[in-house]
């Protein structure tokens, strides 16, 4: 389970700021690497929240997914999501790194948005400082069938740009930054787990969550609005959040939100927040 955010609250809100940003483009990568088409292709989504990923994999036509999370609130959305799908799909509680399932089962493993979860460290200058994730990714490769891909969706080093309040947040800013394996330690993690064609697809633009909600800054002072997203935990945790909230304030009582806004999200297009990495089992 996370070490920093509590899921079992967050699964009742979770779905209206997040989407499943990239999930037709992750099934044309895995069905053009695996020359296979999406009906022979079989996916095990690992920490898959409520179940997005899931069902736009599923809409796309992959016929046997597998879901694990070890929340049970994120889980229960995952199958009220995906209760049309009976027969193609499994659920099951499970807390990574722990990949309980025997080897060479699947055609996909995939990571989106959870490796994070697994570790603390407040500093991290290699893959050692990530025991779970380390962990986390040599099961995958154990459960992949050879020619299997992995999957692993996060922020990585430029995405950090598109963080609006990292400059004014520097501690939650780096304690954000020491929770995430960087591109450098993640190619040399996944090669020494036994990866290969280890490759970093960045898309301008990629955006998690509903940008109707995300850009909402004027809602920082709301905790409810705050719950959406786990970054602010870390700014809740770091002491920096009374700051933030009173740059904001005095934007709106100054008539200059909608240029600090612009200001702040400069970036995010450009950069996106999150990109992936693919890496394939020969
Ligand atoms: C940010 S959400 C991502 C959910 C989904 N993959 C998505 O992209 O929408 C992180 C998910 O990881 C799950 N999680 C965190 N730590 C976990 C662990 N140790 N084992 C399994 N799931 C975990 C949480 O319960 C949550 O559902």
């Amino acid at each position: 389970m996370s070490l920093y955010y509590n899921y079992e609250e967050a699964s009742i809100g979770y779905d209206q700021a997040r989407i499943a940003d990239g999930a037709d483009f992750m099934c044309a990568l895995f069905s053009g690497l695996l020359k296979k088409d999406l009906s022979q292709i079989s996916v095990l989504d690992a920490g898959c929240g409520t179940g997005n990923y899931g069902l736009a994999f599923l809409k796309n036509g992959i016929n046997q997914l597998t879901m694990i999370d070890a929340s049970k609130g994120m889980l229960e959305c995952a199958k009220k999501k995906c209760a049309n799908y009976k027969g193609k799909v499994e659920f099951r509680l499970s807390i990574l790194p722990v990949i309980d399932f025997p080897s060479a089962q699947f055609d996909v493993v995939t990571f989106t948005q959870v490796l994070h979860h697994l570790d603390s460290p407040t500093v991290s200058c290699s893959f050692h400082d990530h025991p779970r994730c380390t962990e986390a990714i040599s099961q995958a490769y154990r459960v992949l069938k050879p020619g299997g891909l992995l999957l692993i969706d996060a922020m990585f080093d430029e995405n950090f740009n598109s963080i609006w309040w990292g400059p004014f947040c520097p501690i939650a800013f780096n304690n954000m930054k020491a929770l995430r394996l960087n591109k450098s330690n993640t190619i040399a993690l996944l090669k020494k787990c036994g990866f290969s064609d280890v490759t970093h697809i960045s898309r301008p633009g990629a955006c998690l969550a509903d940008p109707s909600v995300y850009f909402k800054i004027e809602n920082v002072s709301d905790p409810k609005w705050r719950a959406h997203f786990s970054q602010y935990k870390l700014i809740e945790s770091s002491g920096e959040l009374n700051f933030l909230i009173d740059l904001v304030e005095k934007n709106i009582l100054e008539g200059t939100l909608e240029v600090f806004r612009s200001k702040v999200f400069e970036n995010f297009f450009l950069c996106g927040d999150h990109s992936m990495f693919v890496c394939k089992k020969y």
